[in-house]
């Protein structure tokens, strides 16, 4: 297994562009073998102007979190560090060395918080009593099975209660979700938008 150097931390504003670079790369590998080929395209298309929107909500986020407030959602990135001057470098045992990680060396993002999203009302609503939602936890291809996502999953939900959405035909990522302790609630139907009614479905874990 390749060994990464990586830090999970709360994404900055200027890691927009790279965090939304690694999340559109994850999401396009991710449902190949589920959305048509024209659905990779608008997603990149888009990149620019969610980059843009996601720096005004990272601000934000900074601006609660120095206020004392809780944000509706935190960002959290897994930063490969800078070397030599090539960010993201990949080390494997021995000390060789390749860029392999995106302009900032985002490997993996992950958002989570308390409350849910607008569309969730077209759904049954969430338990009462797990508020808290797994929102996004996208790696990069080449950091899947690396322990980057584990890691990034522990700074986003750690040991909560928590629900979250997933598209059905993942079985890498269901098996990931079992594995930390959630499963199936019932809740599913057809995901929205640029997701063209493919089908998912919520799983809960109580801790
Ligand atoms: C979901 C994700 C964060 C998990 O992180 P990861 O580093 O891949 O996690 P792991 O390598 O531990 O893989 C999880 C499990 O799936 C298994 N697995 C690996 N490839 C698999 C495959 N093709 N099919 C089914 N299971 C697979 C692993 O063996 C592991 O099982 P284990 O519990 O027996 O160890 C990561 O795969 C990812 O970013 N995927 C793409 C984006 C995504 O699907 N996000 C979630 C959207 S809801």
């Amino acid at each position: 297994m390749t060994h990464w150097a990586y830090r999970i931390r709360l994404a900055q504003p200027e890691d927009a562009e790279a965090y939304v670079a690694a999340h559109v790369t994850s999401q396009i590998a991710t449902y190949a073998h589920l959305m048509p080929p024209e659905h990779a395209d608008p997603r990149q298309a888009e990149a620019a102007i969610a980059a843009a929107e996601l720096a005004v909500d990272l601000a934000t986020m900074h601006d609660d979190l120095a206020a004392g407030r809780e944000p509706f959602r935190r960002h959290w990135g897994a930063a490969a560090p800078p070397r030599g001057g090539n960010p993201g470098a990949r080390t494997t045992p021995g000390g060789g060395s390749s860029v392999a990680a995106g302009p900032r060396g985002i490997l993996g993002i992950a958002c989570a918080g308390a409350g849910q999203n607008w569309w969730e009302a077209n759904f049954d609503p969430p338990p009462v009593d797990v508020p808290y939602m797994l929102d996004r936890l996208y790696l990069r291809p080449q950091a899947q099975g690396s322990g980057v996502g584990q890691a990034l999953f522990e700074a986003a939900v750690g040991d909560r209660s928590a629900y979250l959405w997933i598209i059905a035909n993942n079985p890498r990522a269901e098996r990931f979700y079992v594995r930390n302790g959630f499963s199936p609630d019932g809740a599913a139907g057809p995901a929205g938008g640029p997701w063209l009614g493919r089908p998912m479905f919520r799983m809960v874990r109580r801790t």
